[in-house]
C-alpha cells in the first residue's frame, strides 16, 4: 500500500494567504458592492517596466525563427542573465563568479528546494515571526525545527543565541513579514555564530531593493566571512515587478564546503537533475532589469511604492501606534488597536472597512497582536485605505 509523506500532516490545513484570499471572496460574494482595498499579500501592481517589455518582445521575435530560436537551456541560466546579476553585486561591491550564480523562478521555488541538499537530520533556526514558507518546507520534510524569538523588545531583530545550536539558519532582511532590516553589525554577529558552529546561513534578500540606507547591507556577501556560511536567494518579483513573471536567483560561493563537499557542486547536480531552466523569454525580460535604463525604470516603481510606504507610516505615526518597517521595505507591521488578536483585527478591519491586510498571527505565534500591511498597491488606494484605518482605530 502507497504511504504518503505524513509530515503534511501537521501543517496547517491552509498556506496562509491561500487562506485569506478565501476569506476575501467570500466576503466579496456577499457583499459585491464594496469596494475592498488589498493590502495583504505583498503583489505589485505597477507593470513591467518598459526595458523588460521590449526585451521580452525580442525575445518572442527570436523565437519564431528558426536561426535564433531556444529550446532547452543551461540549467543554471543563460550567461547572458547570470553575467548581468554579477555586475549588478559588483556595483555594490560584492564579487561573485559567474558560476556562483543560478537563475531561478523566484525565490520562493528555491527556498523549498534548496533543502535537498541537506540531510533531514539538521536543526534548522527559524525566527518567529517569519514568512511561512521556510517553516512549512521544513516541516514537509520532517526537520527539527527551532525558533528565534523576534519580538518588539529587540524591534524584530533578533541576535543569536549562543546556548542554542543550529545546522540550517534563515535569516530575511529586509524582513518579511515585519519590514525590520538588519545592519552590518547584527549580519555579522549571525554570520560569525554560523561559521562557530559549522551552519549555513539561508539568506532571503527578496526585498533588497527597497534598502534605502547606506547603513545598512543588501546583500549577506556585504559581510566579511559570509561566503563560508551563507546561500543567498534573491527574487525579481518585488525589485522589477515579476511576480507573475517569475525569475530570481540563488547565490552558492565556491567556499561553501560542508562533510568536505562543495554545495556548490551539490546544487549544480540538484538542478541539472531536477530543473530545465527558466524560459528564455523570461531571462531576457530579466536581464533588462539590470541594463542602465532598466534599473532607472525598475528604480522608478520602486520609488512610486516607497511613496505608498511613507503615507502609510505617516498615518500610523500620526495615530501614535506601534510599527516596524515602511522605511526600507514594503511592509508595515504593527500592533493592533486595543489588544486585539491578529485575526479578529483582520475580520474587523474587512467587514467594517474592507481593507485586508494580513493577521501577524499567521506568522507565527510572536505575530500574534500584530498586523502586517503591504505599500505596494496603487497610490490612490493606499491614501483611501489609511483614511479608512483610522477611522476605524478612532473608534476602538
Ligand atoms: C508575501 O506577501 O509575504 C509575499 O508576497 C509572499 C511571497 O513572496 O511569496
Amino acid at each position: 500500500m502507497l504511504k504518503i509523506n505524513k509530515n503534511y500532516l501537521q501543517l496547517n490545513e491552509s498556506y496562509l494567504f491561500s487562506t485569506i484570499a478565501r476569506k476575501i471572496k467570500a466576503f466579496t460574494d456577499e457583499h459585491p458592492d464594496k469596494r475592498v482595498i488589498r493590502m495583504g499579500i505583498g503583489d505589485v501592481t505597477r507593470p513591467l517596466c518598459g526595458a523588460v517589455i521590449d526585451s521580452l518582445h525580442d525575445g518572442v521575435s527570436e523565437m519564431a525563427s528558426a536561426d535564433t530560436f531556444r529550446g532547452y537551456g543551461p540549467e543554471q541560466g543563460y550567461d547572458f542573465l547570470r553575467g548581468a546579476v554579477q555586475g549588478y553585486y559588483a556595483s555594490f561591491g560584492v564579487n561573485l563568479d559567474m558560476n556562483e550564480i543560478f537563475i531561478s523562478d523566484g525565490a520562493k521555488s528555491d527556498i523549498g528546494n534548496i533543502l535537498d541538499i541537506f540531510d533531514v537530520d539538521n536543526t534548522v533556526l527559524i525566527p518567529d515571526p517569519v514568512y511561512p514558507v521556510y517553516v512549512d518546507t521544513n516541516m514537509m520534510a520532517g526537520r527539527k525545527i527551532l525558533f528565534m524569538n523576534a519580538n518588539a523588545d529587540n524591534n524584530f531583530l533578533p541576535l543569536p543565541d549562543e546556548s542554542v545550536k543550529a545546522d540550517i539558519i534563515y535569516i530575511c532582511s529586509p524582513n518579511n513579514p515585519t519590514g525590520a532590516v538588519y545592519d552590518y553589525d547584527g549580519l555579522k554577529k549571525w554570520v560569525d555564530y554560523a561559521n562557530d558552529c559549522g551552519a549555513v546561513i539561508l539568506f532571503d534578500a527578496a526585498y533588497e531593493a527597497f534598502v534605502a540606507e547606506d547603513r545598512l547591507p543588501r546583500s549577506i556577501y556585504e559581510i566579511e566571512g559570509a561566503r563560508r556560511c551563507a546561500i543567498e536567494l534573491c527574487s525579481l518579483s518585488k525589485t522589477a515587478g515579476f511576480t507573475g513573471t517569475r525569475c530570481g536567483y540563488t547565490v552558492v560561493p565556491s567556499q561553501l564546503v560542508f562533510d568536505g563537499v562543495a554545495l556548490n557542486k551539490l546544487w549544480l547536480r540538484r538542478q541539472t537533475t531536477k530543473f530545465n531552466g527558466v524560459p528564455y523569454i523570461v531571462q531576457k525580460g530579466a536581464a533588462a532589469v539590470f541594463s542602465p535604463e532598466g534599473l532607472v525604470q525598475v528604480r522608478e516603481n520602486i520609488d512610486y511604492y516607497r511613496r505608498n510606504a511613507a503615507v502609510m507610516t505617516a498615518a500610523f505615526d500620526e495615530m501614535g501606534v506601534w510599527y516596524t518597517g515602511g522605511k526600507n521595505s514594503p511592509y508595515i507591521w504593527f500592533k493592533c488597536p486595543s489588544d486585539m488578536k491578529s485575526w479578529d483585527f483582520f475580520d474587523l478591519l474587512l467587514n467594517e472597512q474592507q481593507v485586508v491586510g494580513t493577521p501577524g498571527a499567521g506568522f507565527g505565534r510572536n505575530g500574534e497582536g500584530f498586523f502586517r500591511l503591504t505599500a505596494f498597491g496603487k497610490y490612490e488606494d493606499t491614501v483611501e485605505a489609511m483614511e479608512r484605518i483610522k477611522k476605524l482605530f478612532a473608534t476602538l
